[in-house]
């Protein structure tokens, strides 16, 4: 080793040994005959400082020459420090420097490699490199590395085999579009990357591996946002001869695994609710249970009052911000303002304060008196003090909007705290979703999901109506993982791809190979996976995944420092058998 030390690990008790560090140059503050030099590396920052008089004066030259992120080599004693400073591991010593060597100098960096940087996302996404130096950014990617280590403890205990698939397969029907690789050796045809593993874990409980888990690559060509990102990793598991309280049981453990041995939190046991339960109740099948603020249906009292958007509604629905009566005109402008955004898309907002000394000013109060907003605040659960806010409009659109609002005002009034954490499993989802676009139905969550039985006969008369034996993991409002008990037979799969619409000929052309084996004695199985980057940065108490991925895309896809996608050469598009369209040459 270059070095004897790290530039974390020095204290009062090295005092008086010679050691040589090496690091990069975080600043160098010279104070005319006293020059220090704050030394960084991954495990910290060691104080060097050089005398004139008392340190050789080409050293004191080096050091004067250094800029910072210099890669520098220094050799000294470790003594006590004058002041010292609590705020830093080594901060009661430092470096008398008896040998100092620039190893590689820098150039200037194109932001501040500190916590706070003053670089904005494009420039430290082109210098990722650069990016990976600061503190909470290699702190993220630590707690990473620790998530993965205690997921493999976790299931190795359990009995989990880790096996990798493929990553050249074709296509996996995970409701993304695939991203595609041509073959040079079969020309005009393609690979897909896997959106998923998802057959291949199907086909390894085929062949009695009984219990597998991999942490994967994933990869699906779709719009990004702050929690996705087209490569991405799961924790992917799949378990033969079990039942959904079997999966929820052994994958709660995990979880309740990792908050325990990597931040060190007893989580409760994690509630159970139904899909229909969380979209009635707070508009999203991935509820934030953090804050309760309930949905309450308002139809009986708001309608037949005379106020037209209200009786025109399918639905009024409203949810009821405690303590909030005394929001300003301003503040409650600023909530419609915030509902009309084309994200959320409503066209208003109805509110009603329930003053402190028991009387009611409302927006409508034109058509409701005294005691029909009563009516509404009884329902509501309301006491003075409070503010209730209701929307109106198509049933599923309303709820979607009034869940935004929901998740909104618990932003605003603080109820969102990164550092708490509400887990949730939402049960019951339905096994088809209905897609106006294409007039068809497709697979909520994906065709090898197996309908519950009692909804069978409703495969026929009610497809919408069928629910599956499908759940999802939801932290904090987001959809942390998501798994089925799946289909293992040959006809019941065939009966499924039939009802999304399949031909027999393109589920046989497609899966073919899966309903083959389901007749090769195919054990009932089931299995989850989870999004490790989201679950990681909820770990982290970040929005964005991007921070916990070494080297992420941009919104538009992109790797902005490798500058990629990128064309390739006639000869590599001659030699794939692909003619670019003339306007793309
Ligand atoms: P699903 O499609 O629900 O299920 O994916 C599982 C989890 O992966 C995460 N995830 C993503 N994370 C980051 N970027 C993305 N683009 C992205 N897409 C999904 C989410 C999600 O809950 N094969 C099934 C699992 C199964 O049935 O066992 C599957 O992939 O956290």
């Amino acid at each position: 080793m270059l070095r004897t030390h790290t530039c974390g690990e020095l204290r009062i008790d090295n005092v008086n040994q010679q050691v040589t560090l090496t690091g990069w140059v975080q600043r160098v503050r010279d104070k005319g005959s006293l020059l220090w030099v704050d030394l960084r590396d991954r495990y910290g920052i060691t104080q060097l400082f050089l005398e004139e008089g008392k340190t050789a004066p080409e050293l004191i030259k080096a050091a004067r020459d250094c800029g910072r992120e210099f890669v520098i080599k220094a050799t000294g004693i470790v003594v006590e420090r004058q002041s010292k400073n609590s705020k830093m591991n080594t901060g009661d010593i430092e470096i008398r420097v008896e040998h100092f060597e620039i190893i590689n100098p820098s150039k200037t960096p194109p932001f501040t490699i500190e916590d706070e940087t003053d670089g904005g996302d494009d420039l430290r996404m082109k210098y990722r490199y650069l990016d990976l130096r600061r503190n909470p950014v290699r702190e993220s990617l630590q707690l990473r590395h620790k998530m993965g280590q205690q997921t493999r403890q976790y299931l190795d205990g359990q009995n989990f085999i880790e096996v990798e698939t493929p990553v050249l397969i074709k296509s996996t029907p995970e409701g993304a579009r695939d991203f595609v690789v041509p073959s040079r050796m079969n020309q005009g045809e393609f690979y897909a990357l896997p959106q998923s593993p998802q057959t291949f874990k199907q086909l390894l409980m085929v062949s009695g591996f009984d219990r597998y888990y991999q942490i994967v690559k994933c990869f699906r060509d779709e719009d990004l946002r702050a929690d996705r990102q087209p490569e991405f990793t799961q924790i992917d598991c799949e378990m033969a001869f079990v039942e959904q309280e079997d999966i929820l049981n052994i994958f709660e453990g995990l979880i309740r695994h990792l908050f325990k041995q990597v931040k060190g939190i007893d989580i409760p046991e994690v509630p159970r609710m139904s899909y229909d339960h969380a979209m009635k109740y707070y508009g999203s099948d991935k509820p934030d249970m953090r804050f309760e603020m309930k949905f309450v249906e308002l139809n009986d009292v708001a309608k037949g009052k005379g106020f037209g958007i209200f009786d025109d509604a399918e639905l009024v629905v409203g949810i009821c911000a405690k303590g909030c009566a005394g929001y300003t005109r301003k503040q409650v402008d600023e909530l419609t303002d915030y509902v009309k955004r084309p994200q959320v898309g409503a066209k208003g907002m109805v509110y009603a304060r329930y003053n402190e000394d028991g009387t009611f000013k409302s927006s409508v109060d034109k058509f409701y008196d005294q005691v029909a907003l009563k009516a509404w605040a009884d329902k509501m659960n309301a006491a003075p003090g409070d503010l209730m806010l209701l929307m109106s409009g198509e049933e599923e659109k309303t709820r979607k909007a009034l869940s935004e609002l929901r998740l909104h005002l618990g932003n605003q009034l603080g109820l969102r705290n990164k550092n708490t954490f509400a887990a949730l499993w939402v049960l019951d989802f339905p096994l088809f979703e209905w897609d106006a676009d294409t007039q068809r139905y497709h697979a909520k969550h994906h065709p090898f999901t197996s309908p519950k039985k009692e909804d069978i006969p409703l495969l026929d008369s009610d497809p919408g109506k069928v629910r599956a034996n499908a759940y999802d993991l939801v932290i904090n409002g987001t959809e942390i993982g998501g798994g089925s008990i799946r289909i293992h037979d040959r006809p019941t799969q065939q009966l499924m791809f039939k009802k999304l619409g399949f031909t027999d000929e393109e589920a046989k052309k497609q899966f073919g190979f899966l309903m083959d084996a389901f007749e090769f004695g195919a054990p009932p199985h089931g299995g989850i996976a989870f999004g490790f980057d989201r679950l990681c940065s909820i770990f982290g108490g970040v929005d964005s995944i991007r921070d916990f991925i070494a080297f992420p895309k941009n919104n538009a896809g992109r790797d902005v420092m490798i500058d990629s996608p990128s064309t390739i050469s006639k000869e590599q598009l001659d030699e794939l058998g692909i003619a670019l369209k003339p306007s793309e040459k």
